[in-house]
């Protein structure tokens, strides 16, 4: 059988996307990894808004609050309206909450665990994972809609969104390697956002071209079936 894993991987090692969040897969393989507060407000601002307009938001933020103390320490307001712009204000508040949490219970230190991460004011299954994986290289499953999709095509499934959604996590969790599962992670989603989009996805230049379903079958494109609402 083919190394899923190990062939998304030796792709991420050159096209890796830069972000001001992330650590490069050369420096990653060298033992250096992301600071946590970084990938959590990466993670956080990029639920529901696009990589190209969190880049100057997370800059901006890590700038005026370059720790997490920093900004645990800040005023509400001033958070509110540096946010303008962002949307989902809910996200705004709970990011503070989620700093003002990890200085009073964790003496400004991110826990490094799935679990404990899930305990923090608005941290939920995704990020607690997203940052797990990133941010302390836990072999932790990342599920956002690109790895949905990816893995609708992967495994040529049919079975409509949401529905399918533990099927897809299952195939996603079991692809996930115990070696650089952070790479792993951040691979899988730049697979979806760059090669395996939506539309019109570039299948002759997918790492995984010879072993997606639904490019053999043809049904790459019409991939993930999502039931009407
Ligand atoms: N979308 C959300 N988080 C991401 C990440 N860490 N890498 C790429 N795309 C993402």
């Amino acid at each position: 059988m083919r190394d899923l894993s190990a062939e998304l991987l030796a792709w991420y090692d050159t096209h890796a996307r830069e972000m001001p969040w992330r650590v490069a897969p050369a420096d990653r393989k060298a033992g250096v990894l992301p600071d946590p507060y970084a990938v959590w407000m990466s993670e956080v601002m990029l639920q529901q808004t696009t990589v190209a307009a969190v880049r100057d938001y997370h800059r901006k933020f890590m700038t005026v609050w370059p720790t997490v103390r920093d900004l645990a320490a800040a005023d509400d307001a001033d958070v509110m309206a540096a946010w303008a712009g962002l949307g989902y204000y809910a996200r705004a508040r709970n990011l503070l909450k989620c700093a003002r949490a990890v200085v009073a219970d964790y003496d400004g230190v991110f826990p490094d665990t799935y679990a404990e991460l899930l305990k923090l004011p608005g941290i939920g299954p995704y990020t607690a994972a997203a940052v797990a994986a990133i941010a302390f290289d836990r072999p932790e499953t990342v599920v956002d809609g690109n790895v949905e999709r990816v893995m609708a095509r992967l495994y040529d499934i049919h079975a409509p969104l949401p529905g399918s959604k533990a099927e897809l996590t299952a195939r996603a969790a079991e692809l996930t390697p115990q070696t650089r599962p952070g790479d792993y992670a951040q691979a899988v989603m730049d697979l979806g956002a760059t090669i395996c989009t939506p539309r019109s996805p570039a299948c002759g230049i997918c790492p995984w071209r010879d072993d997606c379903a639904a490019r053999i079958a043809g049904t790459a494109a019409e991939l993930p079936k999502k039931t009407p609402k």
